[in-house]
């Protein structure tokens, strides 16, 4: 009866052990808070149901991953703001500390209001306590405060009022299904268009459409880009589409312009990069829970048999 007992305990210890190896895990979230409304004037005072106020409810939840997403709108200088926890890792393949940014950018290249200058991004984290939030509060006043200068550049060198539409248009596109010396053709009636698609299967890629566009005449961009860290991470990839009015400005030095403009508005700053380390501990904790289950396994198998 004694040894039985003492088995009993061992697997309690086992198993305890385990679980107290799963919880290192686990990290405070924001999340117990309703979708928050911030102006462009105090982009970092969150209202009081999403502060911390352990008196009155715990705002916090634990979770492997800590979201947020918030969407900035140029024109009516606000951020919708929206926390979340998850305890889904998939898109961080066990690495930690891992973050992941998805960020898309809509332009309405003419200068006028148009509600349509908005960009939208999403992060997830797992390295510490509420680090979704701390990214957000690290990088809110930049994109309000230089993002507007950022855009209005692109939107510079892609767009003109003095336009001309039509028959007396000089405007040329480049067109890259032309074959041949000639690289661009006349477009007076449409504007120039580009898609550039780079992302990694297996190997870096890049897909690139140019060419006149005659079906619809609003210049407009539209960027998104999905960024993991650590790397190599082949999820990794970024879309670059616009219309544009000015001569050629779906030429390749054009698109390289645009995107080095994107990347200073996007300052994409990783983490540091520990993948050796991290690999090697992440394996060890989970040898380590594997071989707790074996031994309780054997245990309850002992107990069975006597
Ligand atoms: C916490 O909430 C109570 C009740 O609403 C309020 O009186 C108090 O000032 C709050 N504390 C903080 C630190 O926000
Ligand atoms: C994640 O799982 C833990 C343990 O099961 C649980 O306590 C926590 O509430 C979960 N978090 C979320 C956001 O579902
Ligand atoms: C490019 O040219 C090829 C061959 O001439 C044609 O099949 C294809 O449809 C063209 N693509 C576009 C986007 O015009
Ligand atoms: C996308 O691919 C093109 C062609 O390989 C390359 O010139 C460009 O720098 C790439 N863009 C980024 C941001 O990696």
């Amino acid at each position: 009866m004694r040894f039985f007992c003492c088995l009993i305990f061992l697997s309690c210890i086992f198993v305890k052990n385990s679980f107290a190896n799963n919880n290192n895990n686990y990290i405070l979230c924001t999340s117990h808070c309703s979708d928050v409304r911030l102006s462009f004037v105090q982009p970092l005072t969150f209202p009081e149901e999403c502060q911390n106020n352990n008196t009155v409810t715990n705002i916090q939840a634990y979770a492997l991953a800590c979201i947020i997403e918030y969407r900035i709108n140029y024109d009516f200088e606000d951020i919708n703001i929206k926390f979340q926890a998850s305890n889904d890792t998939n898109i961080f393949e066990d690495r930690k500390p891992s973050e992941y940014l998805t960020q898309e950018i809509r332009l309405d290249l003419k200068k006028h209001r148009t509600q349509s200058n908005e960009v939208t991004r999403i992060y997830r984290c797992n390295s510490k306590n509420d680090c979704a939030r701390d990214f957000y509060l690290n990088t809110i006043y930049d994109l309000v405060n230089d993002g507007q200068k950022q855009l209005n550049k692109i939107k510079g060198k892609l767009y003109t009022t003095k336009a001309v539409i039509g028959e007396s248009s000089k405007r040329h596109c480049i067109d890259n299904n032309l074959t041949g010396t000639k690289t661009s053709e006349l477009c007076g009636y449409g504007l120039c268009f580009v898609r550039q698609k780079n992302y990694t299967l297996n190997q870096e890629r890049t897909e690139k459409q140019q060419k006149c566009y005659l079906e619809e005449n609003s210049p407009s961009l539209f960027s998104s880009i999905e960024y993991h860290a650590p790397k190599p991470n082949e999820n990794d990839n970024e879309l670059l589409e616009y219309k544009c009015n000015k001569h050629v400005c779906n030429r390749n030095e054009m698109i390289l312009i645009i995107q080095e403009l994107i990347n200073q508005y996007t300052r994409w700053n990783p983490i540091e990069e520990t993948i050796p380390v991290e690999e090697k501990k992440a394996s060890s904790s989970m040898k380590q829970t594997i071989s707790s289950y074996i031994v309780v396994l054997f245990l309850i198998l002992i107990q069975l048999f006597f």
